[in-house]
């Protein structure tokens, strides 16, 4: 939540930090400011409104030429979103200025303490102490590095800053505190941004700024000074994505563009991976923990939203596959659980920004405990991925969308991967069927994305409902909750996923003429019932959508609309039957007249409790 940016280099610093935060707004985007230093004194520009909107106010600014600057996209928490709450904040004296990510808990004590001593606030924001605090540190002791050190230990909570300090022109300081920043390594210039997306284009080589590290940047020099205050090594870590997953290109949204995506994200989430001639998967990632995943007895996936559907239909995959019992929690729950926990318990966590905070959280809970924790992480290098035991990376590239489209399939494909690999079978003729369908996957979902003109057709007729009921069973229960998911975030229409078993304990009341449902009814194990839970819906006159298999003939007396997937394997069926729902969500979604990229009070990268 929140986007950060800072230049120091060769260049004029405003470019990039315009350019930085357009990339991240999807963290944020209520209001944007930017600080720059030129002409000997740092000038400070905010906007309430998206990036463009500062952007623009900034078109025939010729006075911003300054090579050091620091910029900001808010999501508020702290204050309304307005120009006066936007960052940068500064102290009395105009001579510390600072962008935030993240809450400081203690702000209202540090302000009452700091008004006392004379401080003068502007703002409601809790960033606003930051410089007020550091200014004060410097009244009795003149050195910045001391003052800011001493600040922070007054700091409760969890904070990534940018920091001009006037005195020290040649210096970007930038600290992390469970929320990320990250320093893009360039040639006589450095960026930082709160995520990798900023730098694609501008560096391959990035580090991570540590929790409690304080990061000193020069236009060609970059110390790390850890929390007991010495010089630390900076660990570089290769970023492989390039401009062009980056952009648009010829797509209105990105949510098109990465939903277009599909095919390729199986496709490369299968690479070096799948042997199946074989029979075999390899990853990798866990070979250094194969041991001990010989001796698991019992898995836990913790993740929220989009990634926790996609747990839940890895609880069907790994049982199924690797026999393992396994249960899903939301991670923002599972803190407050006073579980257990046995041994042989191994931990997954499946986060696409590797930074949600409530998933990070639950994590180190069970690494006190000493389990084995592994993550499925989209963004290398991220917070998760670090902190995880082992895991495995989905290649799918920067997710710009702030719903989550393609992660999620590359999500998938990596639970089916995963239970393979932790079967005891992995490499044996019983996996044969399933690897070789999985191999085909990618052009299934092609062939269901060239008919994407019919969903457009279809949410034509639908995008009107003020409700939708998404209906699903075994494997397709998650996919009901992911397709109201997505709907209710992107068009703003109240939608609930249900299995449909439970549809008769409750929702059922809901239906009417004006209530859709949207039925995942594949032909599988569990299509009779699915059939029967229509015909109820039928006899109350319920309008059905239903998302079928080529070839079903029964479906059409039942449903209303049908878009037909390709036949697959059951257990492989989410991978086909989610992309008609991200369509059908995408496409409502800008016929209401929606910014679909940047949906209302949504965030991508949840780094707040
Ligand atoms: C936010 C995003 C969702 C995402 C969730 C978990 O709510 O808007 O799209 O699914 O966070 O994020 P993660 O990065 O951990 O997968």
């Amino acid at each position: 939540m929140c986007g950060i940016v800072g230049y120091i280099g060769k260049e004029k610093s405003l470019p990039f930090l315009i350019n930085g935060l357009k990339a991240l707004e999807y963290r944020g985007y209520d209001s944007a400011g930017i600080a720059i230093f030129s002409h000997d004194k740092v000038q400070v520009k905010r906007k309430a409104g998206q990036v463009k909107v500062l952007e623009n106010a900034l078109k025939n600014d010729t006075d911003l030429i300054g090579h050091l600057g620091i910029g900001h996209t808010r999501w508020a928490t702290h204050g309304m979103p307005n120009e006066t709450n936007a960052h940068p904040h500064n102290d009395c004296m105009g001579r510390i200025f600072v962008v935030h990510n993240g809450i400081i808990e203690n702000y209202k004590e540090l302000k009452e303490y700091l008004q006392h001593r004379g401080h003068i606030f502007h703002s409601d924001t809790d960033t606003e102490v930051v410089p007020h605090l550091i200014e004060d540190f410097l009244r009795s002791n003149g050195d910045f590095n001391v003052a800011l050190f001493d600040a922070l230990k007054m700091i409760r909570g969890a904070y990534a800053f940018a920091i001009i300090d006037v005195k020290n022109p040649d210096t970007l300081y930038a600290v992390s505190f469970s929320s990320p920043l990250v320093i893009g390594v360039g040639a006589d210039e450095n960026f930082l941004a709160s995520d990798p997306s900023a730098l694609v284009g501008k560096s391959k080589n990035v580090i991570y700024i540590k929790d409690g590290e304080i990061a000193e940047i020069t236009r060609s020099k970059i110390d790390i000074i850890n929390l007991e205050q010495k010089k630390t090594p900076p660990e570089i870590v290769r970023l492989e994505w390039n401009l062009e997953q980056a952009q648009k290109g010829n797509y209105p949204h990105f949510m098109l563009k990465e939903i277009f995506e599909g095919p390729k994200i199986v496709f490369s989430a299968l690479q070096g991976r799948l042997k199946s001639g074989k029979n075999l998967v390899k990853l990798g990632g866990l070979e250094q923990v194969n041991e001990k995943l010989k001796e698991a007895k019992r898995l836990i996936i913790l993740a929220c939203g989009t990634s926790y559907h996609a747990g839940l239909v890895g609880e069907y995959l790994f049982e199924e596959i690797a026999k393992l019992p396994t249960e899903v929690h939301f991670a923002s729950e599972f803190r407050y659980r006073e579980e257990p926990f046995e041994e042989g318990t191994v931990v997954i966590a499946i986060s696409q920004s590797g930074e949600t905070a409530d998933t990070l959280a639950a994590i180190r809970k069970t690494k006190k405990h000493g389990l084995l924790t592994l993550g499925i992480v989209n963004t290398v290098g991220s917070t998760i991925a670090r902190e995880t035991d082992a895991g495995v990376y989905n290649h799918a590239g920067p997710e710009i969308g702030v719903a989550s489209t393609k992660a999620f399939i590359s999500q998938l494909t990596m639970l089916v991967l995963m239970a393979v690999y932790m079967s005891e079978s992995n490499g044996h003729q019983l996996h044969h069927a399933l690897l070789q369908e999985l191999e085909k996957i990618p052009e299934k979902i092609k062939a269901i994305l060239d008919k994407a003109s019919e969903i457009e057709m279809l949410s034509e007729k639908y995008k009107d409902c003020e409700n939708f009921l998404f209906l699903g069973r075994r494997y397709n229960y998650p996919v009901a909750f992911e397709g109201a998911l997505k709907l209710k975030e992107i068009s703003y229409i109240h939608a609930e996923g249900y299995g449909a078993g439970e549809m008769k304990h409750g929702p059922i009341a809901m239906i009417s003429e004006k209530f859709p449902t949207m039925a995942i009814v594949p032909q599988n194990s569990v299509s009779e019932k699915m059939f029967s839970n229509l015909e109820e819906i039928k006899a109350r006159k319920g309008p059905i959508f239903a998302i079928a298999t080529e070839g079903d003939k029964e479906i059409v007396s039942l449903a209303n609309d049908i878009f037909f997937v390709p036949k697959t394997i059951e257990s492989l069926e989410p991978l086909l039957t989610i992309v008609p729902l991200q369509l059908f969500a995408y496409y409502v979604g800008t016929k209401r007249g929606f910014d679909v990229d940047k949906p209302r009070n949504l965030a991508k990268s949840v780094t707040v409790e």
